[in-house]
């Protein structure tokens, strides 16, 4: 017969502690080196050791009486375009004050020591901000667009926006029309061939790494999901539970910039 577990054993929250989150970073060393394909997602949370605050994070300032949900729609835009350009051009702003954290640094040497390799790497990001590129990050699939391109409403035509502030709220394209931000907004559809490489990437991999994202916005969500299904190892790193950690080979609980350099390999 098996003897009774101690008490403080049963059904107690386990806290993480420095040894556990080495071997979980262990662990995903050795999954990186099994791996012959890595995909990543990236979320808000990557970018906020950056000092840019996550989407559903309060709101600060003169925008504090605004629910972001209520100004990046197409609604807005039509209702008030220089109320939203306003705002793009805030967010804009504070991201050019911004640098990319140790988390952005390390996902860059990821991709240089994998693709060195002779392995896949591709990574996939909601964020708008461009901090991966800004870090050395090559060719990252952005789901979300990115607010440093606005797009005529008129004639379409897209170009980089790096003025700031804005020349005018909106900014107005060469035929006239007014210029959005090249976002994808709620309630927009993503762009069909991103989302499809970024499909192509999670279903094809061998390691997937959901990465500072609450897991909670479509289709993005579902990347994740895609990949375990398809075999994939997956890990998560995030110090919030999300509804993937309950799916994930590995969840760490911690901040991409402190976790993600530890799973980089030694430098000689
Ligand atoms: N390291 C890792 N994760 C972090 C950190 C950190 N330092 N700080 C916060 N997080 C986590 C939070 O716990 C949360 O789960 O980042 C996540 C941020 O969640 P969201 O704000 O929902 O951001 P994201 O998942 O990127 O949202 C997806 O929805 O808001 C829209 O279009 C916007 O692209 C965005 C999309």
């Amino acid at each position: 017969m098996d003897s009774p577990r101690p008490v403080e054993s049963i059904d107690r929250p386990k806290t993480v502690t420095e040894k556990d989150q080495q071997a979980q970073t262990e662990m995903i060393r050795r999954f990186l080196d099994q791996a012959d394909s890595l995909a990543v997602l990236t979320g808000a949370g990557v970018s906020a050791e950056s000092g840019i605050p996550t989407f559903r994070d309060a709101q600060t300032g003169l925008w504090a009486k605004y629910d972001p949900m209520e100004l990046a729609t197409p609604e807005a835009f039509a209702r008030d375009p220089a109320l939203v350009s306003r705002w793009y051009d805030e967010r804009r702003r504070r991201c050019a004050e911004c640098e990319p954290n140790p988390g952005h640094l390390a996902l860059a040497r990821l991709q240089d020591e994998l693709e060195a390799a002779g392995k896949r790497f591709t990574l996939i990001t909601q964020n708008v901000d461009r901090l991966h590129q800004r870090a050395g990050s090559r060719d990252p699939l952005e789901l979300h667009g990115t607010f440093w391109i606005w797009r005529c409403t008129s004639c379409g035509e897209e170009r980089e926006e790096r003025a700031i502030p804005l020349p005018e709220y909106p900014p107005r394209c060469r035929c006239g029309g007014a210029r959005r931000p090249g976002v994808v907004w709620f309630g927009e559809a993503l762009s069909e061939s991103v989302l499809a490489a970024a499909r192509r990437a999670a279903e094809h991999c061998e390691l997937f790494m959901s990465l500072g994202t609450s897991s909670l916005v479509e289709p993005a969500a579902s990347l994740g999901r895609i990949a375990s299904s398809a075999g994939a190892k997956t890990v998560e790193i995030n110090p919030q539970e999300t509804p993937l950690s309950s799916r994930v080979d590995i969840s760490v609980r911690g901040a991409t910039g402190e976790i993600l350099p530890l799973i980089l390999p030694a430098q000689g």
